[in-house]
């Protein structure tokens, strides 16, 4: 395939949790004209609806048989809303806006369990490629380089230390009235890292393509910029 002008293509950041994917994301995509596919919202549906269903999350046959009924009856939605803030993107469970319900800490810890059964990342494929599939994307995730779209025309994998990772999740929790304290943040970020990084399939890691941005000393927007400019060289 050779660049061409205009060509809206796929952009896939990955990354772990706290790292300013979110934000990069949201703003690349509005700087592009492109959509934002927040993959992170489908797993913590998942984690909800499990929950909604009396089914525990460590239940992996129950879990995984839940995710493919739901899949089938399409029963997952994502729609892009920059109305509502935060991530831009309403969530659609059953015919029910579960955008607000599905960004707690308990549904945080959830989505990461529940992400970890490979039957449930298997059945959100799909749906994850299909939204994908027109291009004019910035897809953002854990496995968007390495699996989801392997052939993304551009990916970058945004980190940063574990101490600014917690500072920002504490403070962005901190903002939405979910008080909590610091030294428990950051074991949950930690925990999620490692069961991010160590599950058997699709774990967190960098897509040997991938542009790596250390995000812990950089402003949020010399990091669009920097995301910006590689894209446009690719398309256009
Ligand atoms: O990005 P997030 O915090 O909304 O993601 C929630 C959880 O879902 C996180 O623990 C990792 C998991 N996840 C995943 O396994 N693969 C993705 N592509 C996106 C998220």
């Amino acid at each position: 395939m050779s660049a061409g002008r205009d060509k809206r293509i796929v952009v896939a950041i990955d990354g772990p949790a706290g790292a300013g994917k979110s934000t990069v994301a949201q703003r690349l995509a509005q700087a592009l004209g492109y959509v934002l596919l927040d993959t992170g919202a489908i797993y913590r549906a998942v984690a909800l609806a499990a929950v909604r269903a009396g089914t525990a999350w460590e239940d992996e046959l129950g879990v995984a048989a839940l995710t493919e009924a739901l899949t089938a009856r399409a029963g997952l939605r994502l729609e892009s809303a920059p109305e509502i803030g935060g991530k831009g993107v309403r969530v659609w469970l059953d015919g029910e806006d579960v955008s607000t319900a599905i960004r707690t800490p308990h549904i945080s810890l959830g989505a990461s369990i529940v992400s970890s059964v490979p039957r449930v990342r298997a059945a959100l494929l799909d749906l994850q490629r299909a939204l994908g599939a027109e291009g004019g994307v910035v897809a953002e995730g854990r496995d968007i380089g390495t699996v989801v779209f392997p052939r993304a025309e551009v990916k970058f994998f945004l980190t940063a230390s574990v101490a600014i990772r917690s500072e920002r999740r504490y403070e962005e929790l901190a903002a939405s009235g979910q008080l909590t304290d610091f030294d428990q943040v950051r074991s949950d970020v930690e925990l999620r890292d490692r069961r991010d990084s160590e599950r058997a399939v699709a774990p967190l890691r960098q897509a040997a393509d991938a542009i790596l941005i250390d995000s812990s000393a950089r402003e949020v927007d010399a990091i669009v910029s920097e995301l910006k400019d590689a894209v446009l060289r690719w398309s256009g």
